[in-house]
């Protein structure tokens, strides 16, 4: 891929680097196992919750499965071929775990673990650091059998699991996060049935997420014992969260939302404490000693942000609130999301002022409905506007003291977008599925002249 001024609306401010960024700022993009690598039944792979999510009918949009998504198992020199071509610095993925651990413990399988070696190994010898996720939600099947989240086990299974990963790769990887947005999972596959297991169940919920919180901590103290160079991290969601109306309760409703959303994961893994709207509710499940286990020492913050989030106060819900709309009003994305850049300039600023740490933004993207043009070309100008947009709110993070080191776009490919199924493309590079061609949008032609320009500055 050329660097095709013609594909991109002519602006001035297209590829300049705006306010200044610290000089080894750090540009990638995002993608996760279940949502690109396809391959579900191949060498030994065993099955994940996701796998038998997409089957119960009504649960996917169009009735779309992960069992193909980008194919990237067997493409994944073509794609890191395109990131080269981007110019990025980085690549965030995501282990399968049933890849690894068909049954989620016991005997690890050698040709799922050599998928990762190879994808390491091309992503080097192409100059990309590999950043390595160990958990983007497809749990194994195997494991949720046993209880999965809801059992107390699972943290030891996740520290053998993270343990075994470390063991492997950590020869070549430096940066670790244990969880994807453990919030999002969670929250919509226990408390709103979006996602597995597709509960709607109080207790359940905060079993899980005390669980995830221990395994957190498992998952840190196993891949420090065994890479102690590693800098590790778990990615949190943050976007505020606010009342869509003017009540008490719908106040109260947007609180509670904002405990289970942006708190309940980095308040105990950092502060070692539950959030108080949500700590009466997790006594049946914490244990003497339970956050000593779970506030283990990380180097960075990983944050994902795409817009804020809404509530209203819902007695008859099983939480008492329910998930709402955005106002009438909002600017929205063309998959209906609000566009609210400042929110995400808030978010980093706040992020640094309560928990110090080096921020890397590790998704932050924008979805539509596309297709491409008479000529083979999709010119995506919203995402590049999108882009442009939250670039500068994070350049203003960085000027008013914001510790941010890096942006990861999500996604390098679009992809499989759990419910909305291959509906809604993220990616900047749009994948034809029933080909697997791959076509980069003007956003990828975008990207890479703003890296490349960012570089520029760097070397004056
Ligand atoms: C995030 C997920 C990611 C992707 C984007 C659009 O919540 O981490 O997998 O679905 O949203």
């Amino acid at each position: 891929m050329s660097i095709r001024a013609e594909l991109i609306d002519q602006d001035p401010s297209d590829g300049k680097a705006g306010r200044p960024l610290p000089r080894d700022f750090i540009w990638g993009v995002s993608t996760s196992s279940y949502q690109i690598e396809g391959a579900v039944t191949a060498d030994g792979r065993g099955a994940s919750v996701w796998d038998t999510f997409c089957r119960k009918p009504g649960q996917i949009a169009n009735g779309d499965t992960g069992d193909v998504a980008c194919d990237h198992y067997h493409r994944f020199a073509e794609d890191i071929a395109l990131m080269r071509r981007l110019g990025v610095q980085a690549y965030r993925f995501s282990v399968a775990w049933p890849r690894v651990l068909p049954q989620g413990s016991g005997p690890p399988n050698e040709a799922g673990l050599a998928f990762y070696d190879r994808l390491i190994d091309g992503l080097l010898e192409a100059g990309i650091q590999p950043w390595l996720c160990l958990y983007h939600w497809d749990l194994p099947q195997a494991l949720q059998d046993r209880g999965g989240w809801e059992v107390r086990e699972i943290a030891r299974w996740f520290g053998d699991y993270a343990r075994l990963v470390a063991r492997r790769y950590g020869d070549r990887v430096k940066h670790f996060a244990t969880f994807n947005e453990p919030s999002v999972f969670t929250l919509f596959g226990y408390g709103f049935a979006w996602h597995p297991p597709g509960l709607t169940d109080r207790a359940a919920l905060h079993r899980a997420i005390h669980h995830v919180n221990l395994a957190h901590g498992a998952g840190v103290d196993a891949i420090r014992a065994v890479v102690p160079r590693a800098k590790i991290a778990a990615i949190h969601n943050v976007q505020p969260s606010r009342p869509v109306g003017t009540t008490p309760e719908d106040a109260a409703a947007a609180r509670l939302l904002d405990a289970y959303w942006n708190q309940a994961f980095p308040e105990p893994q950092l502060l070692g404490r539950y959030p108080a709207e949500l700590a009466p509710l997790m006594e049946a499940v914490v244990r003497p000693g339970d956050f000593e286990r779970i506030q283990r020492p990380v180097d960075w913050f990983g944050v994902n942000h795409y817009s804020p989030i809404y509530a209203r106060a819902d007695a008859k819900a099983p939480l008492g609130f329910a998930w709402a709309d955005a106002p009438p009003e909002a600017p929205r994305s063309p998959i209906g999301w609000q566009l609210d850049p400042a929110a995400f300039r808030d978010v980093l600023l706040e992020l640094h002022r309560r928990y110090r740490l080096p921020i890397y933004v590790t998704e932050n993207g924008t979805g539509a409905v596309e297709a491409p043009n008479d000529a083979g070309e999709i010119h995506d100008r919203e995402r590049i506007e999108y882009l442009k947009a939250y670039g500068e709110a994070l350049r203003e993070a960085v000027a008013a003291g914001a510790d941010v080191r890096g942006y990861f776009v999500w996604s390098l490919l679009d992809n499989f977008e759990w419910g909305a199924g291959y509906a809604n493309r993220f990616g900047l590079v749009y994948v034809d599925f029933a080909t697997q061609r791959r076509i980069p949008k003007a956003s990828a032609h975008w990207y890479a002249r703003m890296i490349h320009a960012q570089a520029m500055e760097g070397v004056q």
